[in-house]
């Protein structure tokens, strides 16, 4: 099979477009011949490589899968048109998963095949295209797991990082779905129109204007019922400054970095929570798909690259000059 193999961490370069051998069919796993897989900061992680993670070489990233059945198992019939939740068990106490084709021992979707365990496959909806599904399985699962554990309801208001992104458009986009009330950020004028045609109700372009002045003005200084952070080091300290009393910030992502320094005494003092998120469960995925359908929205697609280019793609999402998912097409 074609597929993007890694000998080795590193940048771009080591994305080798290759013919290797197919996978051999394993008890209680499926064959799924890959359709679509997107794009995920998760990738480039794992490509770069992170102190104290380890794959084992030659890996395939990718972990964001619609497909199509290679062979029929229990309810599922060969032909059928699926996707793949990518938690796999991680082997790691305290550890609750790891992700296919991330830091795990299972291959990924930057092929034209992926065997995974049985119990990962759902049936894709056919309210979906398989590029839109692909779409669906990392980042609208995380935002969808954050946004359940941000215990918001409709009128509340929540601050979301990176409406560029996957996570944060996909964030954007289900809160509009829910009613909250939706702040936002950005880096750049042409991002303004975009976030705001998403639903969100006030822009801050976080390169001309200070994110929590504004955050504050914005909510008459009463602050966010929650704050959906996937960025890291460099947001946490605002993320806490900006929530109301009992607010909650839920985190997900290190893209500034691991380790932040935070106002402690401005935290407790407003009794406020700070909440992990990672993935969401098959149910959850299940869920997101029902919800989506139900509100008849659709994932955001910012492009759409042959398997070939994953360079390009990935060196795109590098460049943060995407809005939206970026996605990889194997084969329709
Ligand atoms: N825990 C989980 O299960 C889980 C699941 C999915 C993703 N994640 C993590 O979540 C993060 C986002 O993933 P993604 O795939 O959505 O990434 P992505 O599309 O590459 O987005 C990265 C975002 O970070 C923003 N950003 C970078 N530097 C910033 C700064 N100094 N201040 C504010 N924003 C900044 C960028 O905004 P600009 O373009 O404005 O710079 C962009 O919106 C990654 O760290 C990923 O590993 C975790």
């Amino acid at each position: 099979m074609k597929a993007i193999v890694i000998r080795k961490h590193g940048g771009p370069d080591v994305l080798s477009y290759e013919d290797i051998a197919d996978p051999t069919p394993a008890k209680g796993h499926a064959m799924v011949k890959i359709n679509y897989c997107a794009v995920n900061h998760l990738d480039i992680w794992v490509r770069n490589g992170l102190a104290g993670k380890q794959v084992p070489f030659p890996h395939i990233l990718g972990c964001d899968i619609s497909g199509t059945l290679v062979e029929s198992f229990g309810k599922f019939k060969k032909g059928d048109k699926v996707v793949v939740h990518p938690s796999v068990p991680s082997g790691v106490p305290r550890v609750s998963f790891s992700i296919i084709g991330g830091f795990s021992k299972y291959r990924g979707g930057y092929a034209e095949l992926v065997q995974v365990p049985q119990e990962n496959i759902i049936k894709k909806p056919d309210w979906f295209s398989d590029a839109e599904a692909a779409a669906l399985n990392v980042s609208y699962l995380t935002a969808w797991n954050m946004l359940e554990r941000s215990k918001c309801k409709k009128g509340n208001t929540v601050l979301i990082w990176g409406a560029n992104s996957g996570v944060g458009s996909a964030a954007i986009l289900l809160a509009s779905a829910l009613g909250l009330r939706i702040i936002t950020v950005v880096s750049n004028r042409d991002s303004i129109k975009t976030a705001k045609k998403l639903g969100a109700h006030f822009v801050i372009n976080r390169n001309e204007s200070d994110v929590a002045t504004e955050t504050l003005k914005y909510t008459k200084d009463q602050g966010v019922d929650a704050v959906i952070d996937h960025v890291g080091a460099k947001t946490w300290p605002i993320s806490i400054e900006v929530l109301k009393t009992g607010g909650r910030m839920i985190a997900c992502g290190t893209t500034t970095g691991n380790e932040a320094n935070v106002n402690i005494r401005a935290f407790y003092s407003k009794e406020a929570s700070i909440i992990g998120a990672y993935l969401g469960t098959k149910t959850q995925l299940i869920s997101l798909h029902k919800f989506m359908q139900s509100k008849k929205i659709k994932p955001i697609i910012d492009s759409v690259y042959d398997l070939k280019d994953a360079k390009i793609a990935q060196q795109k999402m590098e460049e943060s000059s995407q809005f939206g998912k970026i996605v990889l097409k194997v084969s329709s």
